[in-house]
């Protein structure tokens, strides 16, 4: 019994190193010429992660009928969104001339929290096919990204998809590739990526549009660090764009960003999950597995070379690391938990390396964390699995953005702590700024929405940059400066609702602007709960102030004495709701004699008392934090 397992190990073992060996040799036999690396550009839910399992399937890298393969987190296959770029390499055989071609497929993020992995995912390609949903035309991130392709030089094949639905409108299409894109209607691929329908016509197209890479196997390695992940065996796996030179197992390389040393202990192309190959070479998109224990030593973009080549190597430009725009609070929901729960979110950071992580401490939450993301769809999902994954129970704070105060002195402060915004009035007079992080977006809607979006845009303090009408089908694309606090105070879902589900958004980040904000808070009488604290605009705090203390009431239970609870705006109480004394003893209505009724009141009063944290001179229970946070 043991033999047989043991023979079929080996055999299974020694099937995977010839079958490793014929993929090299079909590596090593295609030169750099008939090499294509490319990416798919769309709107999110045009079907990229559909498309791109089709092109594996006519590769023969995946069996038809399998579950989706490029989306690989649990919850990426949950929401049907692709959070994490993949890469995946395949061979096609150009039926035209026998040759064989090997194709590197970058899959990219389709949420716009995610731009950064979008452009390292562009940096690694010559070209991308362009999707569009022909049932939904050009939307927002077809724009953007469009812009942002076009900006890196990629060499874009246009790609109608979902042709297969009754609904879809083909020409209307093409024509607004061709208005807005400048791309000819005769160049529109037409597919259905969900049937199979002319899939294979995009093959010949990537071969013929979509330029080689053009480095040089003889130059000294340049390899572009494109993206990393943590696998509990191996450490930190790197996905590379071998820009020039070739590397194998063994050789020793250096970062440019920090200067760290590794020896390479394996390097090989993903297929679509790794597969061990004896060189990476010049233009091939494949990993390497250096022995790097800290996700936070994989800077993306950095140049890893050659140890000892170093005076001889020109490091890539590289990009910059996204930082975290969105901040929220996360406490426990039973303090017991902190210690399990800090080692469950350290283990989730350290395949999220875009989150940052610093520990707080709130009067009425207890120990905590603050987390920063790049967006609220990133905070959503980043939460959602470790409650998913880890079995994790939140509570958590609303979202902020960071905001800058500029001091005359020259001080600088970035607050995402809501908490921590300074009592201004006490520093008036050396004041020079506040400001807020503000963004540019852009919206494609149906023209019979635009005055309520535009009313939508006015109230989220937006200034218009441009109004474009699409073409002769109603389709107006407007472009707005936008604070990112609206913009993460569900704006999103608020476009959705006044345009009944046909808008669409896209943004992109333009740096700090001057702003009218105050920090608002909830006070329960006369403290502060420091976790509820909010900055915001001026002219919002009075409504929300009221709603505040009016909500804030209902999940208070009546004290022994007077309970009020106010908000608070830049030192002025703008709001207030009073709670009327209730005598409440458990024991009042026990005769002295009953003991045992007695202790066991008394035992329960004392666990529910676990659960309480003391603000002001009052008892709250965590739930009443848990349900005012909640929408
Ligand atoms: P993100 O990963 O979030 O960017 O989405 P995506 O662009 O990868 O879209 P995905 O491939 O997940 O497809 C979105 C939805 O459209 C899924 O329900 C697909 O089954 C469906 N879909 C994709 N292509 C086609 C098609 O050609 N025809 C039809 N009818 N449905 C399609």
């Amino acid at each position: 019994m043991f033999n047989r397992r043991l023979l079929r190990h080996v055999r299974y073992a020694f099937q995977q190193v010839r079958s490793n060996h014929s993929l090299q040799e079909r590596i090593d036999a295609i030169p750099i010429e008939r090499y294509r690396n490319f990416s798919i550009v769309a709107h999110v839910d045009h079907g990229k992660s559909t498309l791109s399992d089709r092109l594996l399937e006519l590769t023969n890298v995946i069996k038809p009928g399998g579950k989706q393969v490029l989306d690989k987190l649990e919850v990426e296959r949950e929401r049907g969104i692709t959070i994490k770029a993949q890469t995946c390499s395949m061979f096609y055989q150009d039926p035209r001339t026998k040759l064989d071609y090997l194709l590197h497929l970058v899959d990219t993020p389709g949420h716009v929290d995610f731009r950064a992995e979008v452009s390292r995912s562009y940096a690694s390609c010559g070209g991308a096919l362009l999707l569009v949903d022909a049932s939904q035309g050009v939307q927002a991130q077809t724009v953007a990204n469009f812009y942002l392709a076009y900006s890196m030089d990629l060499k874009l094949i246009p790609v109608i998809n979902k042709i297969d639905l009754d609904i879809a409108d083909i020409d209307q299409a093409e024509e607004q590739v061709e208005n807005m894109f400048e791309l000819p209607k005769s160049d529109c691929i037409k597919v259905s990526a969900k049937t199979g329908l002319h899939v294979e016509q995009l093959l010949p197209a990537i071969v013929d549009r979509i330029p080689p890479p053009t480095g040089k196997v003889e130059k000294p390695l340049r390899a572009l660090l494109v993206d990393s992940w943590y696998d509990s065996y191996l450490g930190v796996v790197l996905l590379v764009h071998i820009v020039d030179g070739q590397v194998k197992r063994g050789d020793k390389i250096i970062t440019a960003a920090n200067g760290l040393k590794y020896e390479v202990r394996e390097c090989g192309i993903m297929y679509p999950d790794r597969v061990a190959t004896n060189t990476l070479k010049s233009g091939q998109v494949g990993y390497l597995v250096p022995g790097m224990k800290e996700s936070k030593d994989a800077k993306i973009g950095d140049t890893l070379m050659h140890l000892g080549k170093e005076s001889i190597t020109e490091v890539l430009p590289g990009f910059e690391e996204p930082k975290p725009m969105v901040f929220v609070g996360a406490f426990p929901a039973d303090g017991a938990e902190f210690k399990a729960l800090d080692d469950d979110i350290s283990r989730l950071v350290l395949n999220d390396r875009s989150v940052s992580l610093q520990r707080e401490t709130s009067n009425a939450l207890g120990q905590g964390w603050r987390l920063g993301f790049l967006g609220s769809l990133h905070a959503s999902v980043f939460t959602e699995r470790l409650e998913k994954e880890y079995g994790s129970k939140l509570i958590l704070t609303q979202p902020t953005v960071p905001f800058l105060i500029k001091f005359k002195d020259g001080e600088k402060k970035i607050i995402t702590n809501p908490d921590d915004f300074p009592d201004l009035s006490l520093r008036r007079s050396n004041l020079e700024s506040l400001e807020e992080p503000f963004v540019e977006a852009i919206m494609t809607l149906p023209q019979e929405y635009l005055g309520k979006v535009i009313q939508l845009c006015d109230d989220s303090h937006g200034v218009q940059k441009e109004i474009t009408y699409l073409n002769m089908t109603g389709q107006v694309m407007l472009r707005y400066e936008l604070p990112l606090s609206y913009l993460v105070d569900d704006f999103f879902g608020k476009l959705k609702s006044v345009s009944r589900g046909y808008a669409s958004l896209d943004y992109e980040d333009v740096g700090y602007k001057q702003s009218d904000i105050v920090k608002l808070e909830l006070l329960v009488n006369g403290k502060s709960v420091d976790a509820l604290a909010q900055v915001m605009h001026r002219d919002q705090t009075e409504h929300i102030g009221k709603e505040w203390v009016k909500k804030f009431k209902k999940f208070i239970k009546s004290q022994l004495f007077e309970v009020v609870i106010q908000a608070r705006a830049n030192n002025k109480i703008i709001a207030r709701e009073t709670i009327k004394a209730k005598r409440k003893d458990v024991l009042s209505k026990l005769h002295a004699s009953d003991i045992s009724r007695r202790k066991k009141l008394l035992s329960k009063q004392k666990q529910g008392k676990k659960n309480m944290k003391t603000v002001g001179n009052i008892q709250i229970n965590q739930d009443a934090f848990q349900s005012f946070l909640r929408r």
